[in-house]
């Protein structure tokens, strides 16, 4: 089976790259299940209903998020509406929406959980133990050997850390969050494809996606700017992997980055 996951899809940029680049990839890579990082589709800063579903018209099964999921309030009041999109599982019980989804593939179910690391960000609970809980309960009742882990996360060690905790019980650990692909990509010794960041979908002339001029009107003269997505070219990050439906585990993953 090949799963593909696409990095974070960053404004109108992002979602133009999707449309051009995804069916011909799809089709190159014979790809079964699509899954995608969604946090950044609106502008940089969330993702609305209707960009969820223009997203998953494109040939996306499923959407995952990050910590940008409530930037935008429709979400919020929405989310319980959109079965193909999840949201981090390790936050506070009152959150809307569901943290894992189980796909239904004819060649078998598939797990996707999404998770928020805690190092360098806002601490929510505890990723590690939020996903054997999760593991416990999705597997309890039913077999599925296929899981994927989208690991929204900013530090590397805590990313690393995760992958070896969750070798050999999972598919895929793909991390997402930084924007910036790293050339890390492995088959780890227990059957589980790891990357450290897939990197980002959007605007390649920009500060991880967001408009230089406001970057820099941030971070050198510490004043305060619209928090917009770039505009000029784009690229198309993504890491597709194969996997063994009958045991889970995978036997390789490849990276792509397509840049206009
Ligand atoms: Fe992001
Ligand atoms: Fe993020």
């Amino acid at each position: 089976m090949q799963i593909m996951m696409i990095g974070d899809i960053v404004g109108a940029t992002g979602r133009r790259m999707l449309k051009d680049t995804l069916p011909g990839l799809k089709k190159r890579h014979a790809v079964d299940i699509c899954l995608a990082n969604g946090e950044n589709a609106a502008a940089g800063l969330g993702l609305t209903p209707r960009l969820a579903h223009e997203i998953l018209a494109m040939g996306v099964d499923l959407i995952t998020l990050g910590n940008h999921t409530w930037s935008r309030r429709e979400l919020v009041e929405r989310i319980d509406t959109l079965p193909q999109v999840i949201r981090p599982a390790n936050g506070p019980a009152s959150w809307p929406g569901q943290g894992f989804k189980v796909i239904n593939h004819p060649a078998g179910k598939i797990l996707v959980a999404n998770l928020l690391g805690r190092v360098f960000m806002e601490p929510l609970h505890d990723p590690f133990t939020t996903m054997d809980l999760l593991l416990e309960q999705a597997r309890e009742k039913q077999q599925i050997p296929l899981a994927v882990v989208d690991f929204h996360a900013e530090a590397t060690a805590e990313k690393m850390a995760l992958g070896y905790y969750l070798n050999g019980r999972v598919t895929l650990v793909v991390g997402t969050h930084t924007h910036v692909q790293t050339a890390d990509e492995r088959i780890m010794d227990r059957g589980t494809a790891y990357i450290t960041d897939v990197g980002m979908t959007g605007p390649f002339e920009g500060v991880i996606g967001m408009d230089p001029a406001s970057s820099l009107r941030r971070l050198v003269e510490h004043l305060p700017a619209p928090y917009e997505a770039a505009g000029g070219k784009g690229q198309f990050s993504a890491v597709v992997i194969t996997a063994d439906p009958a045991t889970g585990r995978a036997t390789a993953i490849e990276r792509i980055q397509i840049r206009e």
